[in-house]
């Protein structure tokens, strides 16, 4: 029997302001004790916590987490996320995004993880505060989201051990496709997969408009530091995903931005803030338009 197999628990994320690490924290802690394995973390935030790519095997069971970014996985660590090889480990994708819409970010981290190696036994979406704000999803996860995931842990372990088995992975990419996509069936009877919504490849993006209507761009948004408050700790420099930002002098943003609002959020003095109008503009849209209704986390076999 499969279950067996699985020696090792991994939390595995990429979660820049910690509502994707804590959603898939309690996730993989009710998989590992409800089957009594090991249980570790792997966190691939950061550049340097991304030097190494893990790898895993049949022992492992992965839960899989990345935060939804206008609709999909982030975009710029698609390549990285897709190189970590399952070899026929259990998968389980989750997503966690700022109660406005996962999109086509759960079936695209489906797709990833089971196009390369992992057998996925269920998959989650899962609500943040969202990144640009306090109080859209404020305070998400709570206690209630928490006591979801811990729950979607144990039932996961709970049918290994009845002797249910995971979806196969895919075979192996084909010649012209995207890294991870489902394979195109022509012809052929659809493989049995894990059923999650969104469209299929390709997948597609977040349209976000400003007030007026006007498709809208922050790819060159950055954000300000104010000198009054920041101490130079280099907190911010250490904590970015892109490592755009300068340790020795953390006012200055030399590298490409994401608007992940780690720094931001996580500055302990509060130094770091977006002054950009069409960033506020957009922020200001998103907390009148996507605060209620408030959204549930959801859950796929
Ligand atoms: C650039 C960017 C784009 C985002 N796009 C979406 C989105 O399309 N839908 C949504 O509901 N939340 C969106 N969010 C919010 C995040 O998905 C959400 O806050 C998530 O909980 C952040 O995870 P983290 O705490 O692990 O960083 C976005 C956040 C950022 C930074």
């Amino acid at each position: 029997m499969l279950m067996k197999k699985i020696k090792t628990v991994t939390a595995l994320f990429f979660s820049p302001t910690y509502t994707t690490k804590k959603c898939v924290v309690a996730i993989a802690k009710g998989v590992a004790e409800g089957l009594a394995a090991e249980y570790r973390e792997c966190n691939i935030t950061t550049p340097l916590q991304r030097r190494q790519t893990p790898e895993y095997g049949p022992g492992d069971l992965v839960v899989f987490g990345v935060p939804v970014y206008i609709g999909r996985v982030p975009n710029l660590f698609r390549d990285y996320f897709a190189s970590i090889k399952g070899n026929g480990a259990v998968g389980v994708p989750v997503v966690v995004y700022g109660n406005r819409a996962y999109d086509d970010a759960l079936i695209e981290l489906r797709d990833i993880m089971q196009g390369n190696g992992f057998q996925c036994m269920a998959a989650g979406a899962f609500i943040g505060e969202h990144s640009f704000s306090y109080t859209l999803g404020g305070g998400r996860p709570d206690a209630t989201d928490l006591q979801k995931a811990t729950a979607f842990g144990e039932e996961i372990a709970g049918r290994l051990l009845a002797g249910a088995e995971p979806y196969p992975a895919a075979g192996p990419r084909q010649e012209g496709q995207s890294c991870g996509e489902s394979a195109p069936q022509v012809g052929a009877e659809p493989p049995r997969q894990l059923q999650v919504p969104g469209n299929p490849y390709p997948y597609t993006f977040f349209d976000a408009r400003s007030g007026k209507g006007k498709s809208i761009d922050l790819r060159k948004v950055k954000p300000e530091t104010d000198p009054e408050k920041c101490t130079n700790c280099g907190y911010c420099a250490m904590l970015c995903p892109m490592g755009a930002i300068d340790p020795d002098n953390c006012s200055e943003i030399p590298g490409k931005c994401i608007r992940c609002c780690a720094c931001v959020k996580l500055c302990r003095p509060k130094a770091k803030y977006f002054a950009d109008e069409t960033y506020l503009e957009h922020k200001a849209i998103l907390e009148e338009k996507f605060t209620e209704p408030r959204r549930e986390p959801e859950i796929f076999w």
